[in-house]
């Protein structure tokens, strides 16, 4: 059998104490609605400059470890020609592919999706691998009600999700497995972590069934806190207690290591949240962060689509991402936040 000690260095990289890595991999859909929000059309040329300045922000590779991208932005090069993971690469970050194909109805279901994208995976994976990647995302997405998600979701999700990092495994790309409980709703925050720990412990209980190497893979997975919707909104204290509650009934000691989206929280509030988790003190998985709208939003107030904004947004960028460094460690303090006091661009949702 092929070794993995490669993807347990990708993934210890990808760990490093005082980094996050950032998700730039919304699909050309998701990304164009951010570019509207500062007033672009969502053409590829400004989909390539969106990534091409949040990619080449002065410094930003001392506090991201790796790069989450989309399809097109894999293929995507700089103004000057170089290739976007090549980019990534020679400044030390190491460049990742979401690959799974987004959410699709589960039939006999109502309100509840599954992911699809394993047809043809063991080929794009091989072409990712050439093109520069070395770590790969799949998400599946559970919305809380009263009657989701439902056991046979979470279950058949847990398989497409087994089924794609044994193949990621293979193609020697390192799997971040991700079952989001999504933030939107009126849930308790003892609901959220109920739901949590029932598709992080199915998830594992497949991964382990699917003899998929827990050493060489990372679970991308949600806070658990109360909806936004709830009448009382979670405090840091109890987001910690409560996540690391549910990882250590849910996750084996041997995985890689653990990360956080940010899930539509405001970027002040992920990097507190985030803190206090840091706060409880190491665990026996590197914890840290791999937001997306919390480290975009910040970018896109400045940016507002100018050029002439370029430095003051990618520089916004850069404290977001120090900011969830120091968070990761829980040295963080809130009061010194300068950020946290500007109104920023809110984002929508995620895929
Ligand atoms: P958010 O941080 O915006 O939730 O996105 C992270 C992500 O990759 C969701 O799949």
């Amino acid at each position: 059998m092929r070794s993995n000690e490669d993807l347990y260095a990708t993934a210890a990289a990808l760990m490093a104490d005082g980094k996050g890595i950032l998700a730039a991999d919304e699909s050309d859909g998701t990304a164009g609605k951010r570019l509207a929000m500062v007033g672009l059309p969502n053409e590829p040329e400004h989909r390539q400059g969106f990534r091409e300045l949040l990619f080449t922000a002065p410094g930003i590779e001392e506090f991201i470890s790796g790069v989450i991208m989309y399809d097109s932005s894999m293929r995507n090069t700089t103004d000057d020609g170089i290739p976007f993971p090549d980019v990534l690469t020679a400044r030390g970050m190491i460049p990742g592919i979401k690959v799974d194909r987004g959410l699709r109805p589960f039939q006999n279901f109502e309100d509840e999706q599954v992911t699809q994208g394993l047809d043809d995976l063991a080929e794009r994976l091989k072409e990712y691998y050439a093109l520069g990647a070395r770590f790969t995302k799949w998400r599946a997405a559970y919305t809380i009600s009263t009657v989701t998600p439902t056991p046979a979701c979470m279950e058949a999700n847990a398989v497409m999700l087994a089924r794609y990092a044994a193949l990621a495994q293979e193609a020697g790309l390192v799997p971040m497995v991700e079952p989001e409980v999504i933030f939107a709703g009126a849930h308790s925050i003892e609901r959220a972590e109920e739901v949590t720990m029932h598709a992080v412990q199915t998830l594992f209980t497949k991964l382990r069934e699917y003899r998929v190497d827990p050493k060489g893979v990372i679970l991308k997975t949600s806070m658990v806190l109360a909806g936004d919707a709830h009448t009382e909104q979670s405090t840091p204290e109890q987001v910690a207690n409560a996540t690391v509650r549910m990882l250590h009934m849910s996750v084996p000691y041997d995985i890689a290591g653990i990360v956080f989206l940010s899930g539509g929280q405001a970027p002040k509030r992920a990097t507190e949240n985030l803190n206090a988790i840091g706060k409880l003190g190491k665990q026996v998985w590197p914890i840290s962060s791999s937001f997306s709208r919390a480290l975009e939003e910040p970018f896109l107030t400045e940016w507002q689509g100018k050029e002439e904004n370029t430095a003051m947004a990618q520089k916004a960028l850069l404290y977001r991402a120090k900011m969830n460094g120091l968070a990761q460690q829980g040295k963080y303090n809130p009061k010194r936040d300068v950020q946290a006091k500007k109104s920023s661009v809110k984002t929508g949702s995620q895929d």
